[in-house]
């Protein structure tokens, strides 16, 4: 495999095409950013935590039978995986209130929301993603709607996988962002699974461990990752 050129630079990831037109490399960068890029600064190590995190995560998710564009890990920041064509919504699941919601809705942080909560947001930066509902999926033509049944169904099939995963390490898993696309006709979990687009908190004590800290400027933003990941057993190399 022969890395190409960069095809597209986010906000914390690179992607390359490569000599195949159906895989691309996915290069984590140390940079990172909250407030619709606001506030950024490049955090030493997060590049590989997240990029090893987010390969543990896929790995757990495909053998838990939910499809994903992850391949192999090529190198501490690099990962391989299948190129596809990206739907514009960002499904988000809260098991917690936080972030957004108490915000939007004027609710305390830390309510066990029962059920949890699904919502959708459009992927537009110059927006500010917004949050939208199925309908403006279907009438703007988004998404195909077995495709947003699908993105809902395999969100939630995350959340089982993971909040017992997270469990396991005396974590709650608050909420997460996943992103989908389409790969020969499939819908696929696309993007990445890092502590960057989730939230976890510790059980006993509800300390942040996620991205939270760099948006509350509560420091120790890596060395938070990497304890979540030492909780589930990983250890990374730089
Ligand atoms: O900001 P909000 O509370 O709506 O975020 C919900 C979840 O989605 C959080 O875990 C946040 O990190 C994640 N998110 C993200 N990327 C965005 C928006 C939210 O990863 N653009």
């Amino acid at each position: 495999m022969e890395k190409r050129t960069e095809l597209y630079s986010g906000k914390a990831k690179s992607v390359f095409t490569t000599d195949d037109e159906q895989r691309m490399v996915m290069w984590f960068r140390d940079d990172t950013s909250a407030f619709d890029g606001k506030k950024k600064e490049k955090l030493e190590r997060k590049g590989a935590v997240n990029n090893q995190f987010n390969a543990f995560i896929m790995q757990k998710l495909a053998a838990a039978g939910i499809p994903t564009h992850f391949e192999k890990l090529l190198s501490p920041q690099e990962s391989l995986v299948k190129r596809l064509t990206m739907i514009p919504v960002e499904c988000v699941v809260r098991n917690i209130s936080a972030g957004s919601i108490c915000r939007r809705l004027g609710v305390e942080e830390g309510l066990a929301l029962n059920p949890p909560t699904f919502e959708m947001f459009l992927k537009n930066d110059a927006l500010g993603d917004p949050m939208i509902n199925e309908y403006h999926v279907r009438s703007f033509g988004w998404a195909e709607p077995e495709h947003i049944e699908k993105m809902k169904a395999l969100t939630f099939q995350v959340n089982d996988v993971l909040k017992a995963l997270f469990l396991d390490g005396n974590m709650l898993l608050v909420d997460y962002k996943l992103e989908f696309g389409l790969f020969n006709g499939e819908v696929m979990l696309g993007d990445e699974f890092s502590p960057d687009g989730c939230r976890l908190w510790d059980k006993d004590t509800r300390e942040k461990l996620d991205k939270d800290r760099f948006r509350q400027g509560l420091g120790s933003v890596v060395e938070a990752y990497e304890e979540v990941g030492r909780r589930l057993g990983m250890t990374f190399e730089y």
